[in-house]
C-alpha cells in the first residue's frame, strides 16, 4: 500500500480547512449533530457526547491556517479563533449548568474543545470548564470494582459497567491533575485503566465493547456489546479506542506493560482490515461482506499509532508511522470529501450505531460521515505534518 505523502498531507489538511471556513457561520453558536444525514449535518445545541470534535476540528484548523496565512482569506486565523472561544463559553455554560454531563464522555467533550482552547490560546474560561469536567468525571467512580461507569444511574446492577471508548476520556484527568497539582485525577485514571485492560482486551487480543461488575463485590462480571456486531465479535471503533486508549495509557503511566497490550490489540485491528485499510464497522466482516464501514476507526486507530510511535523504539516507531501513513492515504484517497456540493463533513462511510439480530443497538449514522470521524483524520493528518502539541 502507498504511504500518504507531504503534499497529500497538506492538501488534505488544506482541504478540510476550507470546508471548515464554508460552514463555520452554521456551526459557531451551534454545533454539527453527532452524524450527518444524506453526507450532511444539521445544526444543535450543545448537548451530545459529540460536541467536542467540532471545536476540535475548529482548533486544528486555527492551528494550520496560523502557519499557512497566505493560502486563506485575511482575517481566517480571527475567525476561527473566535469561533473556538465562543464554544468554549457554551462548554463552561454546559458544565455549570450540568446539561447532559451524567455520563462518562467529559474527556471527548472537553480535551479538544476547552483543554485545546486553553493550550493555544490561554483561555481561562477553558481551563475553568476542563477542571470542572474532569471533577464532573470523578463523581462516575466506583471504587467497589475501581473504574469510572460510563453511562446510566450509578446505583443498578444493569449500568455497573466500563466500556473501552473510555480510555480516551482520561487524558484530561492526567491533565487536570498536571494543572491543578492534585493527584485524584491521575490516580483515578490509573485505576480504571487497569481494570479496564485486565477486563476488556481477550486472549486472541480483540476486545469488548462494555464490561460488567457484579455490585456488592467489585468482581469482575461479564463483557458484552453494546454498538458491535455480537458480544464474541469486536466492534471496529472499540478496537480502534484501544489502540489509540492503550496509547495515551502508556504516554501517561509509563507503564511496560501496556507496550505488549499497544502491538498485540493493534496487530489484531491491522490483521482483520480489508484490502484497502479501512475497517468495516465490525471486524467479523472483510471484503466481499455487504456490510457498511467504518472510516472513523481507520483515523482512530492511526493517531494511536502514531502517539506510540512517539515511545518506541526507531524501527518500531517507523513500523507504525508508516502503516498510519498508509492507511491514511487510503482515508484520504477513497473516502474524504472532496466536492463540497456533495457534503459538509469531511470524511464519508462511517457507521456510528448499526442494529444487528445480537445487539440492541439503534439503527443510525450508518454509512454516513460522524464528527469525530472527520476530527480525528484531520488529527491525524495534522501528527504527520508537525510536531503537534497534543490536546489529549
Ligand atoms: N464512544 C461512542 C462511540 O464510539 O460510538
Amino acid at each position: 500500500m502507498n504511504a500518504i505523502t507531504d503534499d497529500k498531507i497538506n492538501n488534505g489538511l488544506k482541504n478540510a480547512v476550507t470546508q471548515i471556513l464554508n460552514i463555520l457561520p452554521e456551526f459557531t453558536d451551534k454545533f454539527p449533530k453527532a452524524y450527518s444525514e444524506g453526507n450532511f449535518y444539521s445544526a444543535t445545541e450543545n448537548v451530545d457526547w459529540t460536541t467536542g470534535f467540532w471545536t476540535g476540528e475548529i482548533w486544528l484548523a486555527y492551528e494550520y491556517v496560523t502557519s499557512h496565512e497566505s493560502e486563506f482569506e485575511a482575517g481566517a486565523a480571527e475567525k476561527l479563533k473566535n469561533a473556538g472561544l465562543t464554544q468554549v463559553k457554551s462548554f463552561l455554560h454546559r458544565i455549570d449548568n450540568k446539561i447532559e454531563v451524567d455520563h462518562h464522555d467529559m474527556g471527548f467533550l472537553y480535551s479538544p474543545s476547552c483543554v485545546a482552547g486553553y493550550k493555544l490560546t490561554g483561555s481561562e474560561d477553558g481551563k475553568e470548564a476542563a477542571i470542572k469536567a474532569a471533577d464532573q468525571l470523578l463523581t462516575r467512580y466506583h471504587p467497589v470494582g475501581e473504574f469510572l461507569q460510563a453511562w446510566g444511574p450509578m446505583d443498578q446492577p444493569e449500568n455497573y459497567r466500563l466500556i473501552i471508548d473510555c480510555l480516551n476520556n482520561l487524558p484530561l484527568l492526567y491533565w487536570a491533575s498536571d494543572v491543578t497539582g492534585d493527584s485524584k485525577y491521575r490516580e483515578i485514571a490509573d485505576k480504571h485503566i487497569n481494570t479496564a485492560v485486565n477486563n476488556v482486551i481477550r486472549d486472541d487480543y480483540s476486545t469488548w465493547h462494555t464490561f460488567f461488575f457484579d455490585m456488592e463485590t467489585g468482581a469482575a462480571h461479564h463483557g458484552a456489546t453494546c454498538q458491535g456486531y455480537r458480544d464474541g465479535s469486536a466492534w471496529a471503533r472499540g478496537q480502534a479506542w484501544g489502540v489509540y486508549g492503550l496509547a495515551t495509557a502508556y504516554r501517561y503511566t509509563k507503564r511496560e506493560e501496556y507496550i505488549p497490550l499497544f502491538k498485540n490489540v493493534t496487530k489484531y485491528f491491522l490483521d482483520h482490515l480489508p484490502k484497502d485499510l479501512v475497517p468495516y464497522w465490525d471486524l467479523e466482516f472483510t471484503d466481499g461482506d455487504d456490510q457498511p464501514r467504518d472510516s472513523s476507526s481507520a483515523s482512530i486507530a492511526a493517531c494511536g499509532m502514531l502517539e506510540m510511535s512517539r515511545w518506541l523504539d526507531k524501527d518500531e516507531a517507523e513500523y507504525y508511522i508508516n502503516t498510519a501513513k498508509e492507511i491514511i492515504n487510503s482515508v484520504y484517497e477513497n473516502y474524504a470529501v472532496s466536492d463540497f456540493g456533495k457534503s459538509n463533513g469531511l470524511v464519508l462511510h462511517s457507521t456510528y450505531s448499526n442494529h444487528s439480530p445480537y445487539n440492541t443497538c439503534n439503527h443510525y449514522g450508518v454509512d454516513e460521515c460522524n464528527i469525530w470521524g472527520d476530527y480525528f483524520y484531520m488529527e491525524a493528518l495534522t501528527r504527520l505534518s508537525k510536531d503537534w502539541i497534543q490536546y489529549w
